[in-house]
């Protein structure tokens, strides 16, 4: 049995953090959850089905409101992390993140924060959502596939290197796509750029190929910005892989469910946690 703040503890611990992000929130707090249910999108209608279906507790990935929407943007900060440990000089990469936050804040502030989170607590239904944590656990994974590689190994080799290691890759619907280079071109340096709110878009992108790296890889973006990271760096031996946004989701997440499994809770998964 768990309570809603320690399903939240166990992602914390898990990816080796010691706050609760920006982006993930206990929207209606419970005890005594025996019995939970997951997906990568968990709104309204999933609350009702949750109750109909007798859980204790419904788990959201996805943020839906309340802090977690009004101060999502905090978490884009990680972009300037992730820039800076892959040698993106910070002079460069704080304006860019900048900008991101400064957007993504008047975007969210428009949000009807209140709506999902006002419906958990009219059917006391005990409700959170979990974000950077577990797709921080996936970026770790990642990490790990790509290190097992050397810079002259193809793009291929980093799209079979994740297959062989993640499960979630080989049953997704979708496949990776290498929107920008060759899958026959070397890796090269490789950055993994996912795990820090949303994809970076061009700008991001940009700043590392201009800056040493050689292979981004996203787990989604926008056709516009793929378009703009093309007409710039296609042909200079520069790579945009895209490996899937529900697939790469799930890696986190399946880690996250098998560790409640293993502490007795019971979870169901739905809404793209692949298993
Ligand atoms: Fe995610
Ligand atoms: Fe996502």
């Amino acid at each position: 049995m768990m309570n809603t703040d320690q399903l939240m503890q166990l992602s914390l611990d898990m990816a080796g953090m010691t706050k609760i992000p920006a982006d993930s929130a206990i929207y209606h707090p419970g005890e005594n959850i025996k019995k939970a249910i997951m997906g990568i999108d968990m709104g309204a209608p999933e609350l009702l089905l949750g109750r109909d279906l007798g859980y204790d507790a419904v788990i959201a990935h996805h943020p839906i409101g309340d802090t977690a929407r009004l101060d999502f943007a905090d978490v884009l900060w990680t972009h300037l992390d992730q820039m800076t440990a892959a040698g993106v000089p910070e002079s460069v990469a704080r304006p860019i993140v900048e900008e991101k936050v400064t957007n993504a804040q008047m975007g969210m502030h428009a949000a009807n924060y209140d709506h999902t989170p006002s419906i958990a607590k009219l059917i006391d239904m005990p409700y959170l959502n979990i974000h950077l944590p577990l797709d921080e656990i996936g970026r770790q994974m990642m990490v790990e596939s790509t290190n097992k590689l050397s810079p002259d190994q193809p793009v291929s080799a980093l799209i079979d290197q994740f297959k062989a290691d993640m499960k979630e890759f080989q049953i997704a619907l979708t496949d990776f796509q290498v929107r920008v280079g060759s899958p026959d071109n070397p890796l090269g340096k490789v950055a993994i750029s996912h795990a820090a709110g949303t994809n970076g878009g061009y700008p991001i992108a940009k700043a590392y190929f201009d800056h040493g790296v050689d292979t981004v890889l996203y787990i989604h973006c926008s056709p516009q910005d793929t378009q703009k990271i093309k007409e710039e760096y296609e042909g200079k031996g520069k790579n945009m892989v895209i490996s899937g946004h529900i697939s790469s989701d799930a890696v986190g997440i399946n880690v996250y469910c098998d560790e409640l499994k293993k502490q007795g809770l019971e979870i169901t998964r739905i809404s793209g946690i692949l298993t």
